[in-house]
């Protein structure tokens, strides 16, 4: 297989969303315009340091919010300003990154004695034993998952709340991100993903039966608080369009993470051709939209190595 190495992009600034001290978009829908919401305390983004590790959470159990396509994407962009980054796909699905990364396991290996984050769970392996380097992409690493991880689910001798944060904080592997794509389930692995702990992301839809399920989401979160250090960092408005109810979500996420960026990606089509193509949306179209949204998201969140503070 051969590796793609993601590259910056070049965004001229008339292509960018204005980044602006407000929470609320007040313009009628046929006039609205794409910018991200900064939270009043903003200060910008930090680079990662050399031995740091960072924690992103992909967050939302109401299915096909997005969750997976900002996992990907925003992977992507970190890697292309230079970072390693490890997925870890919680989420067991066909549909998910592992399927969509296809990550290269040794030469003759049986696949029944693949290493995925079904044994981290039963706390068989090590999160670095299960942690595959060779992927589509340079500096995207990966720790799999199948659908025999489902099992988890119902077994009642996984019980450990906290056995990802604590193969996460073991994990030795040379790392500056990971970043979990979390299922979509209100079961085990992903209440085990909020309590790793981290920065959390909350991709949403905008549609009306996304908007239903935002307050159970929002106090799920809030429950998760009480005991773990989660801090909500970014709302991500997926397939953002003009529409009345891409301004009524976007509004009610300002209002639910008053801490948090809120971000519009915008709707495209290659959003929804490139994983039948099984690349990223940047790789599939680097002028897309959506690529470069998701590219100022990246960047909102962790500044490029060398980048002022
Ligand atoms: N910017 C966009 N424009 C158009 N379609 C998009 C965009 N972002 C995501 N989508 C589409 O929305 C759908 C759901 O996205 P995705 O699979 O990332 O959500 P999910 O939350 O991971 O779903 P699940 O809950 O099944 O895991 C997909 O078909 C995806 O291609
Ligand atoms: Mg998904």
């Amino acid at each position: 297989m051969v590796q793609v190495t993601l590259e910056p992009l070049k965004i001229p600034d008339r292509l960018r969303m204005p980044a602006v001290f407000e929470r609320e978009w007040t313009e009628p829908a046929n006039k609205l315009r794409p910018r991200i919401l900064l939270p009043a305390a903003f200060t910008g983004p930090s680079p990662i340091a050399p031995g740091e590790h960072r924690v992103f959470i992909v967050f939302n159990r109401k299915g096909g919010a997005g969750k997976t396509t900002t996992t990907l994407e925003l992977a992507c962009a970190w890697a292309a300003m230079g970072y390693t980054v490890r997925i870890i796909d919680a989420d067991p699905q066909d549909a998910g990154l592992t399927g969509w990364l296809a990550p290269v396991y040794p030469e003759g290996l049986d696949p029944k004695h693949r290493l995925t984050l079904k044994n981290v769970m039963y706390g068989e392996a090590g999160l670095d034993e299960a942690t595959y380097y060779t992927t589509r992409y340079k500096n995207l690493y990966i720790v799999p998952s199948y659908e025999d991880c489902a099992v988890v689910e119902y077994d009642p001798a996984v019980n450990g709340e906290r056995t990802l944060r604590r193969a996460i904080k073991r994990s030795e592997a040379p790392v500056d991100i990971t970043i979990v794509d979390c299922p979509p389930k209100v079961g085990k692995l992903s209440t085990f993903t909020l309590a790793i702990g981290g920065e959390v992301l909350v991709p949403s839809q905008l549609s009306g039966l996304d908007k239903k399920s935002n307050e159970p989401l929002r106090r799920t979160i809030a429950d998760a608080q009480e005991e773990y250090d989660v801090r909500v960092r970014a709302a991500v408005l997926t397939a953002w369009g003009k529409t009345i109810i891409s301004r009524s979500v976007g509004n009610e996420m300002a209002e639910h993470y008053p801490d948090a960026l809120v971000c519009p990606v915008r709707r495209s089509v290659d959003a929804t051709t490139a994983p039948d193509e099984n690349q990223s949306i940047r790789e599939y179209n680097k002028r897309s939209t959506t690529t470069r949204d998701f590219d100022q998201l990246g960047h909102m969140l962790v500044a490029p190595r060398g980048a002022a503070e």
